[in-house]
């Protein structure tokens, strides 16, 4: 029986900003119970629903340093699903309305959890033979790792992987402030190391210590070699390319079920969605005072609304876009820019465009479910999972060809009639436009093609089942 703890700052159903949280909560549940013992260590954050927070045990608590600092470590753990979760508990690291805030804050409030999550594990009695990083906020974990083997026999031998969600984030700031926070040895403020470009840097650090790094696509792997998409750490990504492989994101596919999903209107699946999706599309339309007509093309955005997820490019041929017989479907928070250029739109046509800035998973899933298409035009996108969810639920994704978009969605081919989606090359806002005017075309001309797109959208697997085989192997190979 391998051992493996999983150590990150976010995850379903606990706490969620991102799909970083849907990977974290729902990959443990898909390894062989047989052959892996997979846990989750998470912080205990103070926002974190009370439903929850009521929930979950008190195991143990110890005082740790953080060098000069000594801090209160509490851990609280629950079982869910069938999966054993540890909380990291301290009130003044994480309190707060959200997981982060401040960066700076982060900083010190991800070095203390790093550094519990170690010092935690032989009070819990469990000794993983992997633990596996996810992101920024858990790269120094294979940096105290290496730091605490010296003393102590029990570190000797356990090996990590860490895992690139977004190389974008990396968790920097100046070496002086980081070692004051840490206390680490200088040893490790060295560009070899911890270091890069004359900051402290969380996941580089990480990046260069792990046994194995991945991140969550082939083509991203790739992409991320490149200085375009490296984020200044493509030379370290071409230096630790033997280490480094793509696995592709799964979504939980029991959470995501267009036949069981109680938060939508009428349940479906391949076999009728011909007469039934259609029904969830007029309870939208009600709901968000769109106008009622079941024949309109209705696109669906659940975002990030931030640079990553290409809504300059929407911004910029939304007028001429509004001009066509569709309608719009917006979900998303972040940057005030397109927060407000999607409220603003939603003034200048009412009727045609619903502009929802706030958060809602049972609104994402009414979306993914009433939509007959789902607009991803990310300038970079480690894997994405709203491309995914639409497949899923049969509302065809019209995507940038990047990433894990390029992966999962295969364009239409109207003369071999294959593909489940649409895809641009171009980060071109019309070349954009011209894809989801395509789109329509052979929606309203060409129903039964597009029905059949439909049909292989549905009809694709994007479970965990593959890609929880591929980290088993992964994992086997240490
Ligand atoms: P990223 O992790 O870069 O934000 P992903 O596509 O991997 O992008 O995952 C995004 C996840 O967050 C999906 O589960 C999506 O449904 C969800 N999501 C994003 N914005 C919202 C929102 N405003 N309300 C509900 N869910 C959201
Ligand atoms: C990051 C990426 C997204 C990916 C998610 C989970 O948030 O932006 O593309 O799907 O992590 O791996």
């Amino acid at each position: 029986m391998k051992k493996i703890l999983f150590a990150a700052s976010e995850s379903v159903p606990f706490i969620k900003t991102g799909g970083l949280a849907d990977v974290v909560g729902s990959l443990p549940k898909y390894f062989d119970k047989e052959k892996f013992d997979v846990r989750v260590m998470l912080p205990k954050y103070m926002c974190m629903k009370d439903e929850w927070k009521e929930k979950l045990q008190y195991h143990t608590h110890f005082y740790m340093d953080l060098n000069w600092r000594k801090q209160y470590v509490g851990v609280l753990e629950m079982e869910y699903d069938g999966i054993r979760f540890y909380f990291i508990d301290n009130e003044y690291y994480f309190n707060g309305y959200a997981p982060y805030g401040d960066i700076y804050a982060d900083i010190e409030k991800f070095a203390f959890f790093s550094k519990a999550v170690l010092s935690a594990l032989p009070l819990i009695d469990f000794r993983p033979d992997i633990i596996h990083c996810h992101d920024w906020q858990t790269g120094l974990v294979p940096i105290y790792l290496d730091n605490f083997r010296y003393g102590n026999e029990f570190y000797r031998g356990i090996k990590t992987v860490m895992t690139i969600h977004n190389l974008k984030f990396q968790g920097t700031w100046d070496p002086k402030r980081v070692r004051d926070i840490t206390g680490l040895p200088q040893y490790y403020f060295a560009p070899d190391k911890l270091e890069a470009y004359k900051d402290a840097n969380y996941l580089k650090g990480g990046i260069v210590y792990a046994d194995r790094v991945t991140t969550v696509s082939n083509s991203y792997a790739e992409e991320i070699k490149t200085p375009f998409y490296g984020e200044k750490l493509d030379g370290l990504m071409n230096a630790r390319a033997n280490c480094l492989s793509g696995i592709v994101n799964g979504i939980d596919y029991e959470d995501y079920n267009p036949l069981t999903d109680n938060k939508i209107e009428r349940n479906y699946d391949v076999s009728n969605f011909r007469k039934e999706k259609i029904k969830n599309k007029i309870a939208l339309q009600k709901e968000l005072g769109l106008e009622e007509n079941q024949k309109t093309m209705m696109i669906g955005v659940v975002s990030r609304l931030t640079d990553q997820k290409g809504f300059d490019l929407v911004a910029y041929v939304m007028d001429e876009l509004c001009q066509d017989a569709v309608q719009i479907v917006v979900l998303g928070t972040g940057e005030e820019q397109y927060e407000n250029m999607f409220r603003h739109f939603a003034w200048k046509y009412p009727g045609k465009v619903s502009a929802n800035i706030y958060y809602s998973e049972a609104m994402s899933h009414k979306i993914y479910a009433s939509c007959d298409a789902f607009l991803m035009p990310s300038l970079f996108e480690p894997c994405g999972l709203s491309q995914l969810m639409s497949l899923r639920y049969g509302t065809v994704p019209i995507v940038r060809e990047t990433g894990g978009l390029k992966d999962t969605v295969e364009p239409y081919n109207e003369y071999e009639k294959t593909g489940t989606g649409f895809s641009f090359m171009n980060y071109n806002a019309h070349e954009m436009l011209a894809t989801v005017r395509y789109a329509e075309q052979i929606y309203y001309d060409k129903k039964r093609d597009w029905n059949k797109i439909v049909e292989r959208a549905m009809n694709k697997d994007f479970s965990w089942k593959n890609s929880a085989k591929q980290y088993e192997e992964l994992y086997e190979g240490m």
